[in-house]
């Protein structure tokens, strides 16, 4: 036997140890296992399995008595882990080799007979798949929950006038509710790529064995229909090379972190008491140990900052992928504690967000008293002029500015002014002109379609509300 320096153990492993003398060294089975974070694919792992077995004994590859053995085994084993009481060892190195190595002591030789044609590198492809699938599920389930915060307080907030911004500046007077339903349109299109990944992902790489398929006789349409994929893989190299699915999912999630950022980011702004535009409710706030003043937009910030838990993990996927040659390489390994955190941030920022939008106090008057600043129905005025005045637009805004500029030495807002003042910048200006310069005035002029007017809101509340399903 060769000495084996720095090994943790002389015993070769057991599983695919055959032309080894000795065991790994104590780093290399550190490196090496990844059972701490892939247990958790305990459930499609063993999922897979048996459908495997299913189609290993309808193909007469193994008996129906060693299938029997293993499904029953196999249900074993799920139990096991279940009631928590599996034990894991980091030799073993990840769920695969811990699931077979159990069902091996439960079952004996029969176990030995689950891997025919198949490898690792179609099983994990095969669970991860899984796993990315059913994260997507709840994403979307999270979403729709979101979307329906969004609506609801949407439609309490139709004519809750507020400034909208651009550059920050206060530009156009707009409604709260028409404000929220901008985020509903982003979560809508989360939703759509979701959905649109999903279809990408739905091919089963279950029988592509290592990498080059197989000569046993498999049906891979009936683990692949078990599995509820809609096709089995076209391509065995692509199918065990492919983490596409993980990268999709990821970058949904990345866009989708994105939307939910900004919509933190507002919230953050919002309440804080220069701009009180909204209170959160105590459920979503913290207190401050020393300013007993304080109430902290806690998880509207923490929403902020998983975003870029979420982008970073996209991106470190990337970074492992883009070097790697056809077919499977150990790096891929480093594929899932990256999604699963992010998919677990994701599911954190979505109900946190959920909860702070539908708890959260409108403050209306604070809103309307924010729009008295910064000469918010401008547009308006120039509008006028056009359109009663049969102005070109280009006059207009010129004459409006030079208005403006009279208002602010004046140190009023627009309709602070006189008409002899107004007259004495443009002497056809009536006293109509009034009459658009209110907010009031202003958002229920705008109702073109998609517009901030209160009944064009309440109106696309009413087809929000059709298509979260
Ligand atoms: N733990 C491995 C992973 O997550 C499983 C696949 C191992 N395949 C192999 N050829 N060593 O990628």
């Amino acid at each position: 036997m060769a000495s084996g320096k720095d090994t943790s153990s002389n015993q070769a492993n057991s599983l695919w140890g055959g032309r080894f003398e000795v065991g790994p060294a104590e780093i290399m089975e550190k490196i090496n296992a990844s059972i701490d974070f892939d247990k958790i694919l305990y459930a499609q792992d063993i999922r897979g399995s048996q459908a495997h077995c299913r189609m290993l004994v309808s193909q007469k590859i193994i008996s129906a008595e060693d299938g029997d053995k293993i499904l029953a085994g196999l249900d074993q084993v799920k139990a096991e882990i279940e009631a928590g009481n599996f034990t894991y060892d980091p030799k073993l190195e990840d769920i695969h080799m811990h699931v077979e190595s159990r069902l091996t002591e439960i079952i004996g030789e029969a176990a030995g007979r689950l891997h025919t044609a198949r490898s690792r590198n179609d099983q994990v492809a095969t669970d991860f798949k899984l796993w990315v699938r059913d994260a997507m599920d709840q994403m979307d389930k999270a979403l729709s929950g979101l979307q329906t915060a969004l609506t609801d307080k949407a439609e309490q907030n139709a004519h809750v006038i507020l400034p909208g911004f651009t550059h920050l500046q206060s530009a156009q007077p707009v409604t709260f509710g028409h404000h929220l339903l901008a985020y509903f349109e982003m979560f809508t299109r989360d939703r759509d790529r979701l959905r649109d990944a999903r279809g990408r992902l739905n091919e089963c790489p279950l029988g592509a064995a290592a990498l080059a398929g197989t000569s046993f006789p498999i049906d891979r349409f009936q683990t692949a229909d078990a599995l509820n994929f809609r096709r089995p893989t076209a391509n065995s190299l692509d199918s065990v090379s492919d983490r596409d699915f993980a990268l999709e999912f990821l970058s949904v999630a990345s866009i989708c972190a994105t939307h939910v950022s900004r919509l933190a980011e507002e919230i953050v702004l919002w309440s804080s008491a220069q701009f009180n535009f909204v209170t959160l409710s105590d459920k979503f706030t913290t207190g401050s140990s020393i300013m007993p003043q304080k109430r902290n937009p806690d998880a509207a910030e923490l929403c902020r900052a998983k975003s870029g838990r979420i982008i970073g993990a996209l991106t470190s996927l990337l970074v492992v992928m883009k070097g790697l040659p056809l077919a499977y390489s150990k790096d891929m390994q480093e594929d899932k504690e990256a999604t699963f955190d992010a998919a677990n941030a994701f599911s954190l920022i979505i109900a946190a967000m959920t909860g702070m939008v539908g708890d959260m106090t409108v403050n209306e008057a604070s809103m309307k008293a924010s729009t008295s600043s910064g000469f918010i129905t401008a547009t308006d005025l120039a509008d006028w002029l056009v359109r009663v005045l049969d102005m070109p637009f280009r006059n207009a805004h010129h004459v409006t500015g030079s208005l403006v500029a009279l208002a602010e030495d004046k140190g009023c807002d627009l309709d602070g002014l006189t008409l002899a003042e107004m007259q004495a910048v443009e002497p056809k200006i009536t006293n109509d002109v009034f009459s658009v310069l209110t907010v009031e005035s202003s958002v229920a002029s705008r109702v073109s379609y998609g517009g901030t007017a209160p009944e064009q809101v309440l109106a696309q509340v009413k087809a929000a509300r059709k298509r979260i399903e």
